[in-house]
């Protein structure tokens, strides 16, 4: 008797603890669904306000206008500070869209500006030079452009400030 019993009993116990393993595995299991829906949700949305490469650009945009003033004025601390935020949204501006639709690749364009032009801007800024700004100033505003012609962008034509881009902020050091 005694026998027959624990013969029955043990696979019961036996597949009442698989059920109770099933059931906690099931669980994790719908809590990491219910996580991944929730975190997949929450990148949708991220991704639908993320601003996109035109704001970048449109920042890029106003940071050289800015420094343009700044460079004139001997404010090298002013326009070293808007170099930086360039050079960051340049670096945004290749994350957000490495390929163009045409297949060109940003990041080569960027770069070339970034060390080309930029860095010789830079220079000048700190050398203090006029003629020496004016001349990196007009080069990295025709690589601006060309990256622009080579995406398909070309009636987005970046020029020489004509005048001040806020009338809220103070040039001169
Ligand atoms: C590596 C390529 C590349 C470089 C370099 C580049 N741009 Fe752009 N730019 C683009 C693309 C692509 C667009 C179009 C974005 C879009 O499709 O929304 C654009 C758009 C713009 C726009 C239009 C934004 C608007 O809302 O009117 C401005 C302004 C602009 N760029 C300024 C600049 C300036 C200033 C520079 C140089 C300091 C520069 N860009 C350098 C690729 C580039």
């Amino acid at each position: 008797m005694g026998f027959e019993f624990t013969q029955v009993r043990a696979p019961a116990a036996r597949q009442m603890a698989l059920w109770c393993a099933a059931l906690v595995a099931l669980a994790v299991h719908a809590t990491d669904g219910a996580a991944e829906q929730d975190a997949n949700a929450r990148l949708s949305a991220l991704e639908a306000t993320a601003p996109g490469l035109g704001e970048t650009m449109a920042g890029i945009q106003l940071h050289m206008a800015k420094l343009y003033f700044a460079a004139k004025v001997g404010n090298r601390r002013l326009a070293h500070y808007e170099m930086d935020e360039i050079r960051e949204n340049l670096e945004r501006a290749v994350l957000q869209r490495p390929v163009e639709e045409n297949g060109l690749r940003l990041k080569p364009l960027a770069q070339a500006l970034e060390t080309g032009p930029l860095a010789r801007l830079e220079q000048a800024i700190d050398g203090g030079q006029q003629a020496s700004i004016a001349h990196a100033y007009r080069d990295a505003i025709r690589d601006c452009n060309a990256c622009h012609a080579a995406t398909g962008h070309d009636f987005i034509v970046i020029t020489m400030p004509k005048a001040f881009p806020v009338p809220n902020q103070r040039w001169t050091p």
